[in-house]
């Protein structure tokens, strides 16, 4: 466990190199989904309100962002708002629903340049038209950059978005677009809001929980799980490179012996 000092400097540190950290280039996973967790008891250990954990999470997601373009991983997802995030208090509801307009209001100019793509999963319905506005013209100026794809899971559930997906499936086979038997994993999957993604090769929870908490369950199938006691204000670039290099000492077998 690393003081808090040397958190500190790492987290100021400018640089950090990839080959210092023995992260082989050829073996970085496409797809990192993250379970940001731990605003709250980082806020609470500080004596503050939960609002400053998530305002102190905004900046890490910046930080993560960089790391995670920088080792060239194809798409990031951020488990930002949950389907069952609604339950909290409606200041702290509001104060999240804020975050993606404020984060992009000084990030995207960098992310254009940096030839990022936002996208987001997730029902938009229920949205306040601010944050959809917000991500809508990150997700237009961004639109055809060809890099690393920030992907926020807002509003998202898993259970839910399979849940649509059986419906529009059963739609098809109604109106004779789809033949029961035509029904498999990959035309299941083509129905769902990450259809055109590749499904996390690597899932990251922070602050101790050791729970998937209803985020990616058909996609994390096979995916290879790392979980940091690390409340996410205090994730850096470093432990992000050490969830990578310990994901590259996985052998990953999907069932099979070898
Ligand atoms: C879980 O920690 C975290 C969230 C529900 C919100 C995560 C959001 C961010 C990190 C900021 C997102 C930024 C953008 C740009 C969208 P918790 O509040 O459950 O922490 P606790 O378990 O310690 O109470």
């Amino acid at each position: 466990m690393l003081d808090k000092l040397t958190r500190w400097m790492q987290k100021n540190e400018e640089s950090v190199s990839l080959d210092e950290f023995g992260i082989d280039r050829a073996n970085v996973p496409r797809h990192v989904a993250i379970i940001m967790d731990g605003n709250g008891r980082w806020a609470k250990q500080r004596g503050l309100p939960r609002i400053a954990g998530h305002r102190s999470g905004m900046k890490t997601v910046k930080e993560i962002t960089k790391a995670a373009d920088e080792v060239r991983v194809e798409v990031l997802t951020l488990y930002a708002f949950s389907t069952e995030n609604w339950k909290r208090p409606a200041d702290e509801v509001d104060f999240l629903m804020r975050l993606p307009q404020e984060f992009l209001a000084t990030e995207l100019e960098e992310l254009v340049e940096r030839n990022v793509r936002v996208r987001m999963v997730g029902h938009e319905n229920k949205l306040p038209s601010y944050t959809l506005a917000a991500l809508q013209e990150a997700r237009e100026k961004t639109l055809h950059n060809t890099g690393l794809i920030l992907n926020f899971a807002l509003n998202y559930g898993s259970r839910a978005e399979m849940l649509d997906a059986v419906q529009m499936i059963s739609r098809d086979v109604k109106d004779g677009l789809v033949e029961e038997e035509q029904i498999d994993e990959k035309l299941f999957a083509s129905y769902l809001a990450t259809k055109d993604l590749p499904d996390p090769d690597l899932l990251i929870r922070t602050s101790g929980e050791l729970r998937l908490s209803n985020f990616m369950l058909w996609q994390l199938a096979y995916s290879e799980l790392w979980f940091s006691n690390v409340y996410w204000p205090d994730f850096t670039k470093h432990d992000f490179y050490e969830a990578i290099k310990e994901y590259q000492q996985r052998s990953r077998r999907y069932g099979a012996l070898t």
